[in-house]
């Protein structure tokens, strides 16, 4: 039977064992769907799509991919910085027997959190939130590998699920954020996302975020052009995405893929370049008119100071507590508190 939180949310709990529950929050209702997004982006003077829009499954799997290159740094070292200060970040938070994930995926990384937090207390539970169902296989796997876990995983948008989390538990809790996805929003988002977010947290909860750092020109800008062109396929899979849900025939060989470090912004930029002039409809959208090497804008990943963090840490209400980085700082895991 629903549920239904204060705001009027309703979810559904499946109970699939004693150690594992599942919530499901109803899909986006009152959202535009992909081939509105698609359709307005394109349309607009300055055409974008969404980056949300890159992980179907294809592009999931190209996104691991792209974590496995030797270019892109960003993964490996947030996991060598888990891997040296978990226990540091469990002794941070001996209070907490509650951890939220925003964006759990497989839980690889997490891996080093729950095992520190195990180390000093038998049992914790594990609260990921992803919109996609792989999360109860991964689930399964990490109640194999952990005993004392209990997992109770939400399949739904974040803040739908930070809102059940904020109303069902009363215990204190770290939410954790990693890979630095807040890169991916706007700044003025990225402060209205870790408002929000603050909104779902009590006095003494504490949220460790991943940023990934300004740092050498050259490095950032091979990271998103490796040298297999993984990242490009990774881009122009938006194409293939578009052909096949919204049945169009975009040439997808017109377009390649353009990734630049932006010093002003401080943001690397992803855009899908039209290599000649071109036309084509989608859905009966009339003409989407390309000039050559006009762009469509599809990803903004944001590389921050510790200013820009602090400043963002401020603006949201929020504390700084401690920053952990590696040996280059490149990258910085900073945890936050209410
Ligand atoms: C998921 N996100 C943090 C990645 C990033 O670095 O902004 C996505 C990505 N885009 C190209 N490469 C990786």
């Amino acid at each position: 039977m629903a549920k239904k939180v204060n705001t009027g949310l309703e979810y559904n709990e499946e109970v699939i064992n004693d150690r594992l529950s599942i919530y499901h929050t109803p899909s986006a209702s009152g959202k535009n769907t992909f081939a509105e997004d698609i359709i307005n982006g394109l349309k607009a003077k300055r055409k974008f799509i969404l980056p949300k829009y890159f992980y179907d499954e294809k592009g999931s799997l190209l996104f691991e991919k792209i974590c496995n290159t030797p270019e892109y740094y960003v993964t490996r070292t947030e996991a060598s910085i888990l891997k040296e200060y978990s226990d540091e970040i469990a002794e941070c938070n001996a209070d907490k027997r509650i951890i939220v994930e925003l964006g759990s995926g497989s839980s690889i990384k997490t891996r080093y959190i729950l095992n520190a937090f195990l180390r000093l207390d038998g049992n914790i539970t594990y609260m990921p939130i992803d919109v996609s169902a792989i999360m109860i296989e991964s689930s399964k796997r990490l109640l194999n590998e952990f005993e004392g876990l209990g997992i109770k995983g939400t399949i739904g948008e974040y803040l739908d699920a930070l809102e059940i989390i904020e109303e069902t538990v009363n215990e204190p809790k770290l939410i954790v954020f990693l890979g630095s996805s807040i890169g991916n929003f706007d700044l003025p988002h990225a402060e209205d996302f870790m408002k929000k977010i603050s909104d779902c947290m009590k006095s003494g909860d504490t949220l460790l975020v991943g940023f990934d750092l300004v740092k050498d020109i050259n490095v950032l800008n091979t990271a998103y052009n490796d040298n297999k062109g993984v990242t490009a396929e990774f881009n122009i899979n938006l194409l293939h995405r578009i052909n096949n849900e919204l049945a169009s025939r975009i040439d997808v060989s017109n377009f390649e893929h353009r990734a630049f470090f932006n010093a002003k912004e401080s943001r690397i930029e992803m855009h899908l370049v039209s290599k000649c002039e071109q036309s084509f409809s989608l859905n009966g959208s009339g003409p989407i008119s390309f000039k050559e090497n006009e762009t469509i804008h599809t990803e903004n990943s944001y590389k921050f100071t510790g200013g820009m963090v602090m400043e963002l840490i401020q603006k949201s209400g929020l504390t700084f507590v401690k920053k952990w980085n590696d040996a280059n700082d490149w990258f910085g895991l900073f945890l936050i508190r209410k």
